[in-house]
C-alpha cells in the first residue's frame, strides 16, 4: 500500500502560533492567573494538557465579567470589538492571538461598515471567527453559505455591499458567490479573505484524494476547516474518513486500497498524524 500525506497537513502558522504563546506564559510561572477567550485550539488533547499546567478557559461573557485579574489570550479565531474593548476595560493583561488573516478581515469589515456598506460574510454564522467578524460591523450584516442565499439578500439590498469569506471558507464555493456577483451585476465588493494557508491545504487534499483509492481526514469533530477537508476528499475519494486519533482508524476500510491519502485540520497536532500514519502503515 502506497501512502501519500500532505505536506500541509497539521498546525498553520496562525494556530502554531497561539498555541506556543500560550505555553510562553505558562513558561513565565507568573503568580496570576492565565485564560484563554474559547479553548485555544479545536484539539482535546492539547487543551487538557493546558488545563493541567492550570490554564483555565472563558466560555461565556459571565465568565469573563467574573475574572479579577490575570492574562486573557485571544485565540486565532479572533473576537469581537466588544469583547475586546471589555477585558481592556477590565484592566486585565490582554494578548491578542487573533491570526493576522482574520485580523485583516475585522479591518475590512470596520472599515467598510462605517463607510455605510452591507456586510455579508461567506461562512457558518455559528462559528466563533464569524461572530468575530460580526462584532467588528457597525452596519447591517448577513452571513450566506449557498449561492441561493446570497441572491435573495443581494436582490432586497438597497446600499452598496462588501462580501468577506470566513478564511477556511471553501474556496470553490467562494468563487461561485464571486461569479454569481458579476454575472448578475451586483453592487457587491469581494474581498477574498480566504487565508492562503487554507487554499493550499485544500488544494493539497484535493489533489491526493483524486490519486487515492482511501482518504483519512484528522481533526476534531467540531474543527470548521477539518469539516471542509472531509467535504473536498469525499467528492474525489469516496473512501474518505474522517478520524480524530488513530483510535478511530479501522482497517477493513482499506482492505481494497492500494494508495491511501492522508490529510489533516490545522488544529491536528503533529503527534497525532504521526500515530494514525505508524498504524496505517502496519496495516
Ligand atoms: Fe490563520 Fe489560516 Fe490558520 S486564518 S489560524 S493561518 S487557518
Amino acid at each position: 500500500m502506497e501512502i501519500k500525506v500532505a505536506k500541509s497537513a497539521g498546525f498553520c502558522f496562525g494556530v502554531q502560533r497561539a498555541v506556543d504563546k500560550v505555553y510562553a506564559e505558562i513558561a513565565k510561572n507568573a503568580s496570576l492567573p492565565i485564560y484563554t477567550y474559547g479553548p485555544i485550539i479545536h484539539n482535546e488533547e492539547v487543551v487538557s494538557d493546558l488545563k493541567e499546567k492550570g490554564v483555565h478557559i472563558i466560555n461565556t461573557q459571565e465568565e469573563l465579567e467574573s475574572v479579577k485579574e490575570g492574562t486573557v489570550i485571544i485565540r486565532s479565531h479572533g473576537v469581537g470589538r466588544i469583547q475586546e474593548e471589555q477585558i481592556r476595560s477590565m484592566g486585565l493583561n490582554l494578548i491578542d492571538m487573533t491570526c493576522p488573516f482574520v485580523k485583516k478581515i475585522h479591518r475590512i469589515a470596520d472599515e467598510q461598515s462605517r463607510a455605510g456598506k452591507v456586510i455579508l460574510i461567506a461562512g457558518n454564522p455559528s462559528h466563533p471567527e464569524v461572530q468575530g467578524i460580526m462584532g467588528w460591523c457597525s452596519g447591517p450584516v448577513f452571513t450566506v453559505e449557498t449561492p441561493q442565499e446570497l441572491d435573495q439578500i443581494a436582490m432586497t439590498l438597497e446600499k452598496e455591499a462588501c462580501l468577506v469569506a470566513q478564511t477556511t471558507f471553501n474556496d470553490k464555493k467562494f468563487k461561485i458567490l464571486v461569479d454569481l456577483i458579476q454575472k448578475k451585476r451586483y453592487d457587491i465588493y469581494c474581498a477574498r479573505t480566504i487565508c492562503s494557508a487554507t487554499r493550499e491545504r485544500q488544494e493539497e487534499a484535493a489533489q491526493i484524494s483524486s490519486w487515492a483509492d482511501g482518504m483519512i481526514v484528522i481533526g476534531s469533530s467540531n474543527s470548521s476547516n477539518t469539516q471542509k477537508l472531509y467535504e473536498i476528499c469525499k467528492k474525489e475519494c469516496n473512501s474518505t474518513h474522517y478520524i480524530q486519533t488513530a483510535e478511530d482508524l479501522n482497517q477493513q476500510w482499506f482492505l481494497a486500497a492500494e494508495k491511501v491519502g492522508v490529510t489533516a485540520g490545522a488544529s491536528t497536532p503533529n503527534n497525532i498524524i504521526e500515530e494514525v500514519l505508524r498504524n496505517v502503515r502496519g496495516f
